[in-house]
């Protein structure tokens, strides 16, 4: 497969022990038709050396943004021009805090502020490392910067740990690089998204809700838009920023996102349901705080409508995806939930993974239809969103 053929990809090497993957990562993505061009971080070279990845690449690589030969050569801001994709491969924690605060202190972090490409890393580091809150807060200031996230993989690393913060397998990371490029075919197409949990009120302080982040739901709103729909995104409370010329809808409770959701079908082509929906409320909100007077308490629940079952036997039924969180059984029970709530594809989520699911920056799901499936592997929510966007857009024209 050639999909990156006339792709100029600028790879950033940083000091890491997987920056001897770098150079089989070069080889990866020249087959699958790349250009490839190299910089090196000083640290970076301390691990590989520069003249094996020139080899490799076929060029020269760059290491100092302050080389007049080098710059006359080729200069930062010609290199930044150059890319079609700046992928930081590995991506250490040291870079990711550099990009994330904008630093301009070598020709690797220069580049990345001065380039209009695309931006992906590959982290890799230590699991500690990658666990520690400054790092994970570094990640999440890039995501909102629409810096790409390519893993980090989970197992044993080369400190003797094993956890997250493995580098991505190069061959792995030359499809994600593809799926860059791949993206763009919804033109036009106009696309509801929920996202988030919903919060089913007790009374004026107290609600019913779930752990639901919202981070797919979002990061399939950022894939639609980037892929040329137009998105509406249909959220619960969460704590994320809009993808740009995404039109927001904030809701609360299952009963308002229904309103909504129904609302939009007549301008709506594809429904993707990701919230997490409550399934029932109280059968009353108390007008006051509820005082603690006894020992126990109960509270009668009703079950709330089901959105997506009611888009999909709405007169202007939209090509519609629902997701299915499970425990146990994945597949079977959201078969069920295909069948049941009559939908088109529905994408099973194993939860019981704290890896991936709720309130992680990972997932890895299935795609499942009548008469197939198709298996999508643990990467950031941001490029599986990109991933199912692509898989969502095939089965959407098929039909
Ligand atoms: O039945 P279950 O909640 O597991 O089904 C999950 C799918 O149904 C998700 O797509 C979710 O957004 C949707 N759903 C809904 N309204 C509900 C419950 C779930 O739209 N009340």
């Amino acid at each position: 497969m050639q999909q990156l053929t006339n792709k100029q990809i600028l790879v950033g090497v940083t000091g890491g022990i997987a920056a001897y993957k770098a150079a089989e990562l070069i080889r990866r993505l020249q087959d699958h038709g790349a250009t490839v061009r190299v910089i090196m971080t000083k640290a970076a070279q301390a691990f590989i050396t520069p003249l094996t990845l020139q080899a490799l690449s076929g060029n020269p690589v760059h290491c100092d943004l302050l080389d007049s030969e080098a710059e006359a050569a080729m200069g930062h801001i010609e290199l930044a021009r150059w890319a079609d994709l700046v992928l930081i491969a590995p991506a250490s924690a040291d870079f990711m805090a550099r990009l994330a605060t904008g630093q301009a202190d070598d020709l690797l972090a220069t580049v990345c502020l001065a380039t209009n490409a695309s931006i992906a890393i590959a982290p890799s580091m230590n699991q500690g490392m990658w666990r520690d809150q400054s790092t994970q807060q570094n990640l999440q200031t890039l995501i909102s910067k629409q810096v790409l996230v390519f893993g980090p993989g989970d197992g044993s690393q080369a400190c003797g740990d094993i956890g997250p913060g493995r580098m991505m397998e190069p061959e792995q990371l030359a499809v994600e690089a593809s799926s860059v490029f791949k993206i763009g075919s919804l033109d036009g197409v106009k696309i509801v998204i929920t996202a988030g949990p919903t919060r089913e009120a007790i009374d004026p302080v107290r609600y019913i809700s779930n752990h639901s982040s919202g981070k797919m739901g979002f990061a399939l709103a950022q894939a639609a838009m980037d892929a040329g729909a137009s998105v509406t995104l249909i959220t619960g409370p969460v704590s994320l920023q809009t993808p740009e010329r995404v039109t927001r809808i904030d809701i609360n409770s299952a009963a308002e996102m229904h309103q909504a959701v129904i609302e939009t079908l007549p301008v709506c082509d594809i429904f993707i349901g990701s919230a997490a929906v409550a399934d029932y409320r109280p059968t009353s909100i108390a007008d006051q705080k509820i005082k603690k007077s006894t020992e126990t308490m109960t509270i009668e629940l009703v079950r709330n409508p089901d959105i997506i079952a009611d888009v999909s036997n709405h007169p202007q039924r939209p090509f519609t995806i629902g997701f299915a969180a499970e425990t146990q059984d994945v597949e079977s029970y959201a078969r069920g939930k295909l069948e049941k709530k009559k939908l088109d594809l529905i994408i099973a989520n194993d939860v019981s993974n704290t890896a991936i699911g709720f309130n992680s920056d990972n997932n890895a799901v299935s795609v499942i239809w009548n008469d197939g499936k198709v298996s999508l592997p643990m990467t950031s929510k941001q490029q599986l969103g990109r991933h199912l966007i692509e898989e969502i857009c095939q089965h959407y024209r098929k039909k």
